[in-house]
């Protein structure tokens, strides 16, 4: 069995999208002579498709309306509505992809760095919409890297009384050890992305992976 068979056979709860269009966008998105400007196209893009995927379980109810040619009976979403939880600063990147696709959606905001000596995620910034417990929150991460600043976001989330069931994690580029540490600490949080890569570096980074994201995305380096 391959390693992404592995972690799908070991964690359920984690979604591959292995549609040709994502993989083909993911791997000029990992190039390193992809510019910033097409990175950020390319985020925002893979957003989207990823967003599609994890809003596949929204309930719909029936609607009747008219077309020109007859009435007709509809569906539209009859669910929970929506927050979006970009972790900054990367995570800030996909929010527009995940906007035209839900733009009705709140968004809220945590601020987390990783330590670079300890690679554990530092806090400096939380806001999150007033009613996010009554709300299907999708948190946003293009790196799930050692799986510390999810689990800090999922906790966050957590602590204003989201239940499990309601929080969905979407990234671009999972590591494994990632997966690992989001599933173990809760189960039932389902988790999206477009590829599993083989591992982490010495530096945490994920490899193959695309680099550093925040850096990408706003050109800091
Ligand atoms: C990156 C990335 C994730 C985190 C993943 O952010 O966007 O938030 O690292 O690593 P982890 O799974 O080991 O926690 P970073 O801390 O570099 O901050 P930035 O987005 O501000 O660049
Ligand atoms: N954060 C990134 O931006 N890239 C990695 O590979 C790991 C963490």
């Amino acid at each position: 069995m391959d390693q992404v068979s592995a972690v799908l056979n070991d964690y359920p709860q984690v979604t591959v999208i292995d549609h040709p269009m994502v993989q083909h966008k993911l791997s000029i998105l990992r190039d390193k002579e992809t510019s910033s400007k097409q990175f950020k196209e390319l985020v925002k893009e893979l957003a989207m498709f990823i967003a599609y995927e994890a809003t596949r379980h929204f309930k719909l109810k029936p609607i009747d309306i008219e077309t020109p040619i007859c009435k007709m009976t509809a569906q539209t979403l009859s669910g929970r509505k929506v927050a979006v939880v970009p972790i900054l600063r990367a995570g800030l990147g996909m929010v527009e992809g995940i906007m035209e696709l839900i733009p009705a959606a709140r968004v809220g905001h945590i601020g987390l760095y990783r330590d670079p000596q300890t690679h554990m995620p530092v806090e400096y910034y939380c806001k999150l919409p007033e009613d996010i417990e009554t709300r299907e929150v999708l948190i946003i991460d293009p790196m799930l890297a050692t799986g510390g600043s999810a689990s800090a976001a999922i906790d966050f989330i957590k602590a204003r009384n989201v239940p499990s069931a309601q929080i969905r994690l979407l990234v671009i580029i999972a590591a494994p050890e990632g997966i690992r540490k989001v599933a173990e600490a809760d189960p039932n949080i389902q988790i999206y992305t477009c590829t599993i890569d083989e591992c982490l570096n010495d530096h945490a980074y994920i490899v193959p992976g695309l680099g550093d994201a925040g850096d990408r995305i706003f050109g800091t380096k």
